[in-house]
């Protein structure tokens, strides 16, 4: 291109004093205007080789070499340095003269294309459209056309040509000029432009683009479905018309982020709809960056929640209730067993004990009614113990550490097992449900060690920092797998975390076969209480 702009410029006499003929007067395109001048400049060049050329019609242009002016030379070089294809036409559309830039670009020779008629470069359906144009221009009706069509390549591949045709009133008959660029790249790169623009377009997320400022830049139908705003309502508008007021901080932790070059993947937020309405949305939002990496903008895709946050409430709600109903079932069966049944229990043992005391008791008798009383004794211990560990009574008076120990201790009898209990740090005082939540959490994981662990010595660590509360129930024994265990028909750690969740906390469980478990259960405390420390 460089070595055509120098020609271009070089004071030809040839050029300056050549008439420009009306027909070469191509029409402006939106493609670029630089590309029109060259075509119409290229034009130029060309009636003033064919008028040089002693011999057009039907002779290669080597053929006509021979017999050159400088003039004539130069414009042969013109035409063979043009990275553009050209081909000289007559009316019946057979080539005459096509450069070295349309040979390579179709990948034939300069002979096999003038053998060819301009039909057979395309496609049908390309070919017919061309063709219709070329009769109009053969018919008088217009001078010049573009169009935008495929071409064969010899291996039977396609390439895009932009094709710019015009017709030449050169002597003795009149010529057809056809310039072809490879915009084959272009092509590819606008498809899979379209292709993008569609997936965005058609996508009901709400995908946009912006400044690192926070000023919207791009606005899909997504958007405007999820928020309200149409794309002209919000483009150029700031971001932060989307942001709740409480939460303009976490927008601006969001621009530094991106400004950092780092993306926000999934995170839940709240955001208000062009009615004011909030909405529940899940954000992710990427840095763009330049050729050079650096961070220039940013592209965001919100997706609404609302409604999956609404079911998780209402489950979360339904959980709720049954765990609120389980723990008044617990109460009222713990209060039965322990004033009803207890209670009608010791009063059996104090009569058999009379009864031991009767003198008409035979010895033999009395040995066996011994023997009652100790197995009426245990029963009692543990309908006691059972109506302990169902009732949550000692929570209350007791405070979480306290009752927690007083669990370890009498489970430890019950089970024969050993329990090493530890807390610290407890935050006072800590919420009914938090508390009630950690002792049903330590009851089932004790309850599984024993089951399950095969060892009989665990550990339990109670502690709080400042903004969470800590409970650990470790064992070194039988360990398992997790996916393994949703198999079971077990509901102990079903439970353990749906407890949690209730209080937003976690459950994590450390388990390997044959390396032992670790419960780990991890619960927020309000960050605006000015709870004191004590010691558990
Ligand atoms: N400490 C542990 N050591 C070894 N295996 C465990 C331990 N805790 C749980 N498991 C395994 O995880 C499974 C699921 O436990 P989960 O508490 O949910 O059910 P379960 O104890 O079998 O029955 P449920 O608790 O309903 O009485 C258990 O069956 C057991 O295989
Ligand atoms: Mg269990």
């Amino acid at each position: 291109m460089a070595i055509f702009i120098l020609y271009l410029t070089s004071p030809v006499t040839a050029l300056q004093g050549a008439p420009r003929p009306r027909s070469l007067l191509v029409e402006k395109r939106a493609s670029g205007k630089a590309l029109t001048n060259v075509y119409q400049a290229l034009g130029q060049v060309l009636i003033i080789v064919i008028r040089y050329h002693r011999c057009y019609t039907h002779c290669p242009m080597d053929a006509a070499s021979q017999n050159q002016t400088p003039d004539t030379q130069l414009f042969r070089d013109v035409f063979n340095a043009s990275p553009i294809g050209i081909a000289v036409e007559n009316l019946e559309g057979q080539p005459l003269f096509v450069n070295p830039a349309f040979c390579s670009m179709l990948g034939f020779g300069e002979e096999e294309l003038r053998g060819k008629h301009c039909v057979d470069f395309s496609p049908p359906e390309d070919a017919e459209k061309d063709w219709a144009l070329f009769q109009k221009l053969r018919a008088g009706e217009i001078d010049q056309y573009q169009l935008e069509k495929r071409y064969f390549r010899r291996d039977g591949s396609l390439v895009w040509g932009s094709l710019s045709i015009s017709l030449l009133n050169s002597r003795p008959s009149p010529l057809v000029i056809a310039m072809v660029e490879d915009i084959t790249d272009k092509k590819k790169a606008e498809e899979a432009r379209f292709r993008h623009a569609a997936v965005i377009e058609s996508s009901d997320d709400a995908i946009a683009t912006g400044t690192l400022d926070g000023i919207i830049v791009s606005w899909n139908t997504g958007a405007q479905k999820i928020y309200g705003y149409t794309e002209a309502e919000a483009v150029g508008k700031p971001i932060s018309m989307l942001v709740p007021p409480e939460l303009a901080d976490e927008e601006n932790k969001i621009l530094e982020t991106l400004r950092a070059g780092s993306r926000i993947e999934h995170f839940e937020t709240v955001r208000v709809t062009k009615t004011g309405k909030r909405i529940n949305v899940s954000l992710t939002i990427s840095p763009i960056k330049d050729s050079s990496g650096r961070t220039v903008g940013c592209s965001g895709v919100a997706r609404d929640i609302t409604e999956r946050k609404l079911a998780d409430a209402a489950l979360a709600n339904v959980s709720r209730k049954l765990i609120e109903a389980q723990e008044q079932e617990r109460t009222r069966i713990g209060r039965e067993l322990h004033d009803d049944i207890g209670q009608r229990l010791a009063l059996l043992a104090l009569q058999l004990q009379q009864l031991h005391d009767d003198t008409f008791i035979l010895p033999e008798v009395r040995s066996r009614m011994r023997e009652f009383q100790k197995q009426i004794s245990e029963i009692a211990t543990d309908i006691q113990s059972l109506s302990h560990e169902l009732q949550s009574a000692k929570l209350q008076y007791l405070g979480i550490a306290g009752a927690m120990r007083s669990f370890c201790q009498e489970f430890g009898k019950q089970q024969k097992v050993e329990i090493d209990f530890k807390a610290h740090d407890l935050p006072s005082p800590l919420s009914p449900d938090i508390s009630l939540c950690l002792f049903r959490v330590l009851q089932e994981a004790l309850h599984n060690a024993a089951k399950h662990s095969g060892v009989r010595q665990f550990e339990v660590r109670l502690w709080g920092t400042s903004d969470e509360i800590h409970l650990t129930v470790k064992d070194s024994g039988a360990g398992f797998d997790r996916e393994a265990a949703k198999e079971s028909r077990g509901l102990g750690l079903i439970s353990m975390d749906e407890r949690l969740k209730l209080v937003k906390g976690t459950l994590s469980i450390n388990s390997q076969p044959k390396r032992g478990t670790t419960v780990d259960a991890r619960v927020p405390l309000n960050s605006g209480s000015d709870s004191m420390r004590a010691a558990g």
